[in-house]
């Protein structure tokens, strides 16, 4: 059976750094040391992945690496968020070099996003940099976190402080792999294909509610053109400016309050949960400012509603306290918190140039209550 491979390029960038692909099937992962071998040749390999990962999928590539004729290695650390820190990437070069790792290494980054940011982060420094491939395992991963090049750790001082741009290789998805991931996860995953969608095509956010079924069933072909469509937006945002100055803000819609949203629940809540009420109270802002066309909130909502998305600020959760939070929010600048507006859904409204809004608090106030 011959089913369709996508190869989607992400260009070099201005600042120098390589371009590379992203490479997306249901099974490639059964041609995987083949894969790596074409794209990274390296005398040795450092896997590095979580605990859960390593049990799912890392003894599979272990076995399909050795019987390939690779020297590979697992570098494992216990799942979570938690351990994204540097104690985490100091025990693992601690390791790599114990193990006498050198520069003919090449790290492969296998799981969700902390692994890959942590893997990213361990590949960006160890002897000063050695090539990584990534192996992204979770839906947010393969959409979002694996595509873009950056990579790093959590501080006591805030999340992804320490860190560095370092592109992969190559990026391998497939998509096969979310089958096993807990349903929750994948939901919180589709929030992002959602905001890509709000951001840049309209007809790809209406494709997302009409193929709900299939993507809960976890069709490995609806998922393919689902990644592939992201990927391809996400690829577009950063190439056009890779260090965050202009349009890669419009990755953040849904972010702002998403983030405050995030921190008020202890980070109980998962981040696609707080984005998906994000980005309605986001387009409720927009509409209030005449930025938004009316009826994009709604459209929204019923969309995140028909993938068993939250909409609603939960009851427990104050409105003085999320605007408190937002201010906090990296993007706030000169006391006003600063806002990524939908024109209409597909579009985000350049503000000039600067593709956010500092918005007043009064006006968020307002949209978050409306969000209840
Ligand atoms: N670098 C970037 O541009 C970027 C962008 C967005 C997010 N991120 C980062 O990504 C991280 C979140 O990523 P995440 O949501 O993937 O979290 P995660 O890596 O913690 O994965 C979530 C959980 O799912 C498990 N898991 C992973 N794949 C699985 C599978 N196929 N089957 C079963 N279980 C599986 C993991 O063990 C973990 O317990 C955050 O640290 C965030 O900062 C980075
Ligand atoms: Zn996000």
């Amino acid at each position: 059976v011959s089913r369709p491979l996508y190869r989607i390029p992400v260009p070099q960038s201005v600042s120098g750094t390589n371009g590379y692909e992203i490479v997306v099937g249901a099974g490639i992962w059964r041609s995987l040391p083949g894969l790596i071998e074409r794209y990274c040749l390296a005398h040795r390999y450092a896997v590095v992945t979580d605990h859960q990962v390593a049990e799912l999928y890392g003894s599979r590539l272990l076995r399909a690496m050795h019987g390939a004729g690779h020297r590979t290695d697992i570098y494992a650390f216990p799942a979570g968020e938690e351990q994204k820190t540097r104690a985490t990437w100091g025990a693992i070069t601690d390791a790599m070099l114990e193990a006498g790792l050198g520069r003919d290494t090449a790290l492969v980054a296998l799981g969700g996003g902390v692994a890959g940011d942590l893997g990213g982060f361990v590949a960006a420094t160890y002897l000063r940099g050695i090539p990584v491939v990534q192996l992204p395992t979770t839906l947010l991963a393969m959409i979002d976190a694996s595509v873009g090049g950056k990579t790093g750790v959590n501080t006591p001082a805030g999340k992804n402080l320490v860190g560095a741009f370092w592109p992969p290789r190559v990026v391998v998805v497939d998509p096969e792999v979310l089958t096993t991931l807990p349903a929750a996860q994948l939901r919180s995953g589709l929030a992002e294909a959602v905001k890509h969608g709000a951001i840049a095509d309209a007809a790809y956010l209406d494709g997302l509610a009409t193929r709900r079924e299939e993507l809960r069933a976890v069709d490995p072909e609806a998922l393919c053109e689902l990644v592939v469509r992201s990927v391809e937006i996400k690829v577009e945002f950063v190439t056009r400016d890779e260090r965050e100055a202009g349009p890669r803000k419009a990755l953040n819609f849904g972010h702002t309050i998403g983030h405050a949203l995030e921190a008020l629940s202890g980070y109980r809540m998962l981040h696609g949960e707080a984005v998906a009420i994000g980005m309605v109270a986001e387009a409720r802002i927009g509409e209030r400012c005449g930025i938004t066309e009316p009826g994009v909130a709604e459209a929204l909502r019923s969309v995140l509603g028909s993938l068993d998305l939250p909409t609603a600020l939960p009851q427990d959760v104050s409105v003085e306290r999320v605007i408190e939070l937002t201010r906090t929010d990296k993007k706030g600048r000169k006391g006003r918190t600063e806002y990524v507006l939908l024109s209409r859904l597909g579009a985000v409204d350049p503000a000039g140039e600067r593709w956010a809004h500092p918005i007043a608090d009064e006006v968020v106030r307002e949209a978050l209550s409306a969000t209840r």
